[in-house]
């Protein structure tokens, strides 16, 4: 019905308004991209009047979106509703935290409720369509989009995605609460040389296949309406025009129905990347590489009308593209009433609304990772205590926001400080210790970090001196990670480690939070501080779920997403690595073999680590092989779980494979399941897997899933760093 109905309209289109169809304009400057071409602001206008104009990004509230939308439908010939893109990647106004926070909580049901929150709260301000997931793998903390990701793993990442991907959707798009999902940047954005943003991508194939693309053809088959390329060249063929993604991985192989939008500017970036010598060129690949909307290169709006008149363009390349187009504006039902996103009334009521601060401040305290608790620090005792809480961050309202959070308002994230003050037993001394950002910073603007002034120790000196326990929220500020915001140090910035340092002199008793958008290498801190819980930017609830986790009123049960390393020179750094020819140590004196000379190989703390305030022991690892053919395998896995502590607690149950031996090399370990579990003390559990054709092949390098007979050992535990082990073989 939609596909006759998008052919029907079709044939009305002239070429110019549907090559209109593929063109998308910003609609205020300055925001996620370079500035526009001069005159382009009076031009926009004048396009959206012709029916130039196929999408609008960065308009956002009722009014401001019903004031574009109605020059379109109402003003151009055929009135043809515009879709309304946003960068909705946690939360709109509401924040949820940042997402490989999320990723941390390993809580599915949880991180698609976010999304649904975030929709519905879009959704309320006029847009339709979020840029979101991003489902790019990332393996390298110096990468600033780290943060906006769900972290290292395949599996988990293609879980996440689908997740993502119904919350936003949900089950029917043309609902005024629901959105249509973007998955991106397609592909290899993650893996930028050295993780600096933009940067040169350069990978095998078996990468590609088995750790890149999995979360994206996952994202397909959970029904994603849009796909957007990416900035960088892959083996040098840069994202955007780029055939074998787009076409022949995405819209051939993948069966992809819906339709694919360029990064911001991404095609005529093709010229800097010496891959098209012009704008017209650039048009030109780009189109026919299967990009079907240009963000803000102005250059399909300007060519492509040309380029199918010389005959270099087919119109049959330009129907397609705008039938995809087409097809998600029906399905979100924007041709029965184009201002179903535009109701005043619920854009007040829904906003900011109680319900969705409480759901994000549920998968704020999910996401949190226990990462050390020694000396029983933690939880806190509720009464009777003197507490220091240091640190600028602890009364920062605004980095908790995190990054990628342009619908927020500024300061309006509850503060560490103000999540504590409202255990009244306690009697809390707060002091700054050091700033750590120098005045506020947009979205587009570089944070200028306090690298020198300490004036600010004595006073935190002076607190911890007189606590019992001092709580250091210390990290890195919302806006230090995100796009363009990549590191060559994974320290926490500024004079923090020396106020950390400086304040351990007078009392060892801390409890550090952790604030910060990618892995840190806190090797000091592990060493000498007794507990430390990671606690990313969670968003507007942030102080809320920090307080409640440190005074047990929530048990933690995050797990990292990402392995955190010792030091940066280890990075990239994942858990799922190859073994190399000379994996073991020949004998302490001898160099040749796979290390450092001056760190250990291990990282500081394994991906899916995380603690709980009670322990769990892991007992009877048993294997049933039910089919042992490479034709159809069924292996059974099970293993009894037992809450051997004293409060109830989640506990994420990983399973990981490893396949010895094959014709492309496996991993050490691979997460090919996981289960979360509830226990009372002293319950046990048991908890059953199921390994078979979906999770013990791997992609050859033409992109052909494969199964091989072989020996596997199987792994579970509450950590990928796990040595409970058995072992199986397929014949
Ligand atoms: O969605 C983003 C993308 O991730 C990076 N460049 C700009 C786009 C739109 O804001």
């Amino acid at each position: 019905d939609v596909d006759r109905k998008v052919d029907s309209l079709l044939s009305l289109m002239t070429l110019e308004e549907k090559i209109g169809q593929m063109n998308q304009y910003n609609g205020f400057w300055d925001v996620t991209g370079p500035k526009p071409k001069d005159g382009m602001a009076a031009k926009k206008y004048e396009h959206l009047r012709k029916g130039w104009v196929g999408s609008m990004l960065n308009v956002r509230g009722v009014e401001e979106v019903l004031s574009v939308q109605k020059i379109a439908v109402e003003e151009s010939r055929l009135g043809i509703p515009l879709i309304i893109g946003f960068d909705v990647i946690h939360g709109y106004k509401t924040m949820s935290p940042i997402p490989l926070a999320e990723a941390a909580s390993w809580d599915l049901q949880a991180i698609q409720k976010s999304a649904e929150v975030a929709a519905d709260e879009a959704s309320a301000a006029g847009i339709n369509w979020t840029f979101a997931p991003m489902v790019d793998i990332s393996r390298d903390a110096r990468w600033g989009r780290v943060m906006e990701g769900a972290g290292e793993d395949p599996f988990l990442g293609a879980k996440i995605a689908i997740a993502r991907v119904k919350g936003f959707q949900g089950e029917d798009l043309s609902k005024n609460n629901t959105i249509a999902a973007c998955a991106k940047h397609f592909a290899g954005y993650g893996f930028a040389e050295a993780g600096r943003d933009y940067n040169t991508v350069d990978i095998g194939t078996s990468t590609l296949h088995n750790i890149i693309f999995p979360p994206f053809k996952a994202a397909t088959q959970a029904g994603v309406k849009t796909f957007m390329n990416a900035f960088n060249e892959l083996n040098g063929i840069p994202a955007t025009g780029n055939k074998f993604l787009q076409r022949d991985i995405l819209k051939d192989a993948w069966n992809f129905d819906g339709f694919m939008v360029s990064d911001w500017g991404s095609i005529t970036e093709m010229i800097a990347h010496g891959h098209a010598k012009d704008g017209k060129t650039a048009a030109e690949i780009a189109v026919k590489a299967g990009s079907d909307m240009d963000m803000e290169s102005y250059l399909y709006v300007e060519h492509l009308a040309s380029l199918v008149q010389e005959g270099s363009v087919q119109e049959s390349t330009i129907n397609d593209a705008v039938r995809r187009i087409l097809k998600v504006k029906y399905e979100l039902g924007l041709f029965d009433d184009p201002y179903r996103y535009c109701n005043k009334e619920r854009e007040r009521t829904v906003i900011g609304s109680k319900a969705n601060q409480e759901a994000v401040l549920d998968i704020a305290k999910k996401s949190i990772v226990l990462l050390k608790n020694e000396k029983q620090l933690l939880p806190l005792k509720k009464e009777g205590q003197k507490i220091a809480l240091i640190g600028a961050l602890a009364s920062d309202k605004n980095s908790p926001l995190g990054s990628w959070r342009i619908g927020a308002d500024d300061d309006t994230a509850v503060s560490v400080l103000e999540g504590m003050q409202e255990y009244k037993g306690n009697t809390l001394m707060y002091a700054k210790g050091a700033d750590v950002s120098v005045g506020k910073t947009a979205f587009i603007k570089k944070v200028k970090i306090n690298a020198t002034d300490t004036s600010e120790f004595n006073e935190a000196l002076k607190a911890a001196q007189q606590a019992d326990v001092v709580v250091m929220v210390l990290g890195e500020v919302g806006f230090q990670s995100g796009e363009g915001r990549s590191r060559t140090e994974l320290d926490l910035p500024g004079v923090q480690q020396e106020l950390l340092e400086e304040v351990y002199k007078v009392n060892k008793n801390i409890v550090l939070i952790l604030n910060n958008g990618r892995p840190l290498a806190i090797n000091w801190a592990d060493k000498h501080v007794p507990a430390i819980v990671e606690a990313w930017h969670l968003g507007s609830q942030s102080g809320h779920a920090i307080a409640q986790v440190l005074y047990g009123d929530y048990n933690p049960s995050g797990k990292l997403p990402m392995t955190f390393p010792r030091h940066i020179g280890q990075t990239p750094m994942y858990y799922n690595y190859k073994n190399t020819g000379r994996p073991v140590e020949p004998d302490p004196d001898v160099v040749f073999w796979s290390h450092y000379s001056d760190q250990k190989n291990s990282p500081l703390y394994a991906f899916g680590h995380g603690l709980s305030y009670t322990t769990f022991a892991y007992e009877h690892l048993e294997v049933i092989p039910v089919n042992t053919s490479h034709k159809a395998p069924k292996i059974e896995v099970a293993v009894n779980v037992t809450n051997s502590g004293d409060c109830e607690g989640k506990e994420v149950v990983q399973l990981y494979i490893r396949d010895l031996f094959a014709s492309i090399t496996r991993p050490v370990k691979e997460l090919k399941g996981f289960e979360m579990i509830s226990l009372q003390p002293g319950e046990k559990k048991k908890v059953r897997f199921v390994l078979d054709s979906t999770t013990l092949g791997f992609y050859d390098n033409d992109g052909h899933w494969v199964l091989e007979p072989g020996e596997f050992n199987v792994f579970v535990g509450g950590s990928s760093d796990t040595t409970i082990k058995s072992n199986f073989e397929i014949q």
